[in-house]
């Protein structure tokens, strides 16, 4: 095992009704600012549960966060932030809302000179403001994790940050809020906590047994109850263990003292930059042909994978691990996100792949995954076999 130091202060209320909880979690005489997106919470009763739980705070609202944040819209609340003198943010919805908050509660107390460096610049981030989150979409694990991706609008460009000063205080995990989302966002959020606790597995082994049962447990509980959620969305026990899951995947626990990839991660945020797609699916399209094109590398993993996650094990190995990409991709078209990128409208075997190896070579990321071998022209190989 690797040596690693891990910390994660991010308070969990967990269950039905916890969003009543949160009053107790913000200081009593903080001026909070409601952060959310395109207004999924005014229909499903969530805003009005934060509102009745913040009745005795001063709060303003800021909605309008799109899917994929903008830096545009983020900065906005920026300037409310400042004006105003919010001393709390209070993130309600899915991963693009808790991501715009963190950047909002960062790029509000940054002192340099454009916000924008600290993803375009990696410019240090030396505070923020307190945020918290209620979740209603289980997917990025931002509830629980230092990270966001924001994208900017006027050049395109979709990148990421992360900082300890932008772990929210608390998450409200409360099944019943994911109850209203529509089906692509369910499958979208099984593939993107599928996708996350595979980046910290499928590499190579290192002498972490319990960190790899802990992400074959992940991987066993979202392929047991995806199918539930998507058929019955209404089935609180599953919806637990699905948001549980999705916390989990992208919470650190599963990646102590262990190699990570984050390539396909890495290829997808550029292609949702370049041809608009949803997050899990750039995932979707990607990973499986990563793990073809990577599979001398990642070989032993690709074995104990179709082994203990699908029961694969007859045959020589490449039939093995064959098998299993192929279960893999199979589990994702049965939840309804394609692994192709033609059936999302994106046909060009030629200038699709190169578009997205340019914009790698763009943002300096020359040597991505656990080796760093995949090079610009090598994600444009994997994505010439996902046309
Ligand atoms: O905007 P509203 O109206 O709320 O609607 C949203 C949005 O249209 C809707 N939604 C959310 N909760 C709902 C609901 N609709 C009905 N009922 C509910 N309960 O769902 C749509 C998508 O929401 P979004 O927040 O964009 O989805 P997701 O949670 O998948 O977040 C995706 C973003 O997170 C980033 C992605 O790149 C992407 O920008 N990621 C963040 C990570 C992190 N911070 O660690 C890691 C991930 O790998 C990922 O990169
Ligand atoms: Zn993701």
């Amino acid at each position: 095992m690797q040596n690693f130091s891990y910390y994660n202060p991010t308070r969990i209320l967990f269950g039905q009704g916890q969003i009543a909880a949160i009053a107790g979690q913000i200081p009593a005489g903080a001026k909070v600012l409601v952060t959310y997106g395109g207004g999924s919470i005014k229909k499903n009763g969530v805003y009005d549960q934060v509102k009745a739980a913040l009745k005795d705070h001063q709060w303003l609202e800021f909605g309008g966060i799109e899917p994929n944040p903008r830096y545009e819209t983020l900065m906005q609340a920026v300037d409310i932030v400042k004006r105003e003198d919010v001393q709390f943010l209070l993130a309600v919805g899915g991963g693009s809302v808790a991501d715009g908050t963190k950047f909002i509660a960062a790029a509000a107390r940054f002192e340099g000179a454009d916000p924008w460096d600290i993803l375009a610049k990696h410019a240090p981030v030396e505070s923020a403001v307190p945020l918290g989150v209620v979740l209603t979409l289980p997917a990025t694990g931002s509830e629980s994790n230092t990270f966001a991706v924001i994208s900017r609008e006027s050049t395109g460009d979709k990148l990421g940050f992360g900082s300890e000063h932008c772990y929210p205080q608390f998450a409200v995990l409360d099944p019943q809020t994911t109850f209203s989302l529509p089906p692509r966002q369910v499958a979208n959020g099984i593939v993107d906590a599928f996708v996350h606790t595979m980046e910290q597995y499928m590499t190579y082994p290192a002498d972490a047994p319990l960190q790899d049962r802990f992400a074959e447990g992940i991987i066993h509980t979202l392929i047991e109850v995806g199918p539930q959620v998507m058929s019955n969305p209404q089935d609180y026990a599953a919806r637990a263990s699905q948001v549980w899951s999705a916390t989990l995947a992208l919470n650190g626990l599963i990646g102590c003292g262990v190699p990570q990839d984050w390539a396909t991660h890495m290829i997808g945020h550029e292609i949702t930059a370049e041809f608009g797609l949803d997050h899990a699916q750039t995932l979707a399209v990607v990973m499986p042909g990563l793990w073809r094109n990577r599979r001398e590398e990642k070989r032993a993993k690709l074995l104990q994978y179709a082994d203990r996650i699908w029961g694969i094990n007859t045959g020589s190995e490449d039939e093995r691990i064959e098998a299993a990409i192929a279960a893999t991709e199979a589990f994702f078209e049965s939840l309804g996100v394609h692994t192709h990128l033609s059936l999302y409208g994106v046909t060009d075997a030629a200038l699709a792949p190169q578009k997205i190896a340019d914009r790698l070579t763009r943002h300096g990321f020359l040597k991505i995954g656990e080796h760093g071998s995949i090079t610009p022209a090598i994600a444009g190989e994997i994505l010439a076999t996902r046309i």
